[in-house]
């Protein structure tokens, strides 16, 4: 019959209503249950061995009191090994043979490696033993696992204008590391015959100590940021602290322009690829540093960012524990030595 057949039709539709509704409530309870698990970590991390030998006092709650990351214990001692979550190593001494992977140890099945390094690959030797053992990869570029850049900019907390430090010098360029095969050797040779460059720094016999570097550096209108070998994502404190930290301009050499404006304004930099001689760059500066107001164009940014630099390793491996939650859970690194020198 059919009004009873409608009957419990619409008895059954609300059944299923209440079925519906009980069901995404007792979902929504297990899922935000679930968040709060993933949000109360206690996560160990083992530093294997201590990036170029300088070693840091890990006591007390490090992460949590001087970065505000709780639930993560930073820990440099190898018999922690079969309790760690995480075990990082850095590459340095991987590659010099002051350290050893604990291939001899079983390996908890939980346990992440991470291969970190932020030396470009010219500097990170041969990778190729090391492919199938690592999870997790802590380095420079972008699309790291564990993305550790020299330094970002990030939104201004200062307060009032910035002001331009005081000019005396056009260039200005500190190297250690003086090599007549590199790229940037080359650039500056040609350039110093047309603009004064003052060069500091070991190889120039003019070392700058720490406190000295930053009020040194912001006397040059340019400072020549010229990585040691060019890669993508390589952008080290050559731009960070040296050019932007100092007031200085800089003139960078390293990967191609669209590279660096991902990490920094189009008109907070000049780029040598930018001319297509030395002679229209060195013409380029001349002009530049006698036009107050197209110089000062090139300091716009600090209105909107502060400069952030990272140079502390507990920092930078507190971290790990922050973006925890968000690392891919199954990965392995086949093949590390291409995936380190794939410059897409
Ligand atoms: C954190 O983990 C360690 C090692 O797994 C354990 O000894 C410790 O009791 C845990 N702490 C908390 C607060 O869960
Ligand atoms: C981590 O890497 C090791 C070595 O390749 C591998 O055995 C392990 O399954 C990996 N772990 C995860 C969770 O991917």
């Amino acid at each position: 019959m059919v009004p009873m057949r409608r009957n419990t039709t619409s008895v059954f539709l609300v059944l299923l209503l209440i079925f519906a509704i009980s069901t995404s409530v007792i979902y929504h309870c297990l899922g935000s249950s679930r968040r709060q698990d993933a949000g109360r970590s206690n996560i160990t991390i083992l530093l294997w061995h201590w990036p170029f030998g300088h070693t840091y006092k890990l006591q007390g709650d490090v992460c949590r009191k001087n970065y505000g990351v709780p639930g993560c214990h930073l820990v440099d001692i190898h018999s922690l090994y079969h309790q760690a979550d995480v075990v990082v190593f850095h590459q340095k001494e991987l590659q010099t043979g002051f350290s050893r992977l604990p291939l001899d140890q079983p390996r908890p099945a939980a346990q992440k490696w991470v291969w970190l390094s932020l030396e470009s690959p010219s500097h990170n030797g041969d990778l190729r033993p090391y492919g199938g053992l690592f999870n997790w990869t802590m380095t420079y570029r972008r699309d790291a696992d564990i993305f550790t850049p020299y330094g970002e900019l990030v939104p201004r907390t200062t307060e009032g204008d910035y002001i331009i430090p005081a000019k005396q010098t056009l260039a200005c360029w500190v190297v250690s590391n003086y090599q007549p095969t590199h790229k940037r050797t080359e650039v500056y040779l040609s350039l110093k015959k047309l603009i004064p460059v003052e060069v500091y720094g070991h190889w120039a016999k003019k070392p700058l100590d720490s406190d000295q570097l930053l009020s040194t550096i912001s006397r040059c209108y340019f400072y020549l940021a010229f990585e040691n070998s060019v890669h993508r994502d390589y952008i080290t404190e050559k731009l960070w602290r040296n050019s932007f930290q100092a007031g200085s301009v800089p003139v960078v050499l390293g990967p191609p322009r669209a590279n660096y404006e991902a990490f920094i304004p189009k008109d907070s930099f000049i780029h040598v690829d930018d001319f297509n001689s030395i002679k229209e760059l060195a013409d380029f500066l001349n002009q530049l540093a006698s036009d107050k107001e197209r110089y000062g164009s090139y300091f716009r940014w600090h209105h909107d960012y502060d400069v952030k630099m990272y140079t502390n390793w507990q920092e930078r491996l507190c971290r790990i524990c922050k973006i925890h939650e968000h690392l891919p859970g199954r990965k392995i690194y086949y093949d590390l030595d291409s995936w380190s020198r794939n410059e897409l």
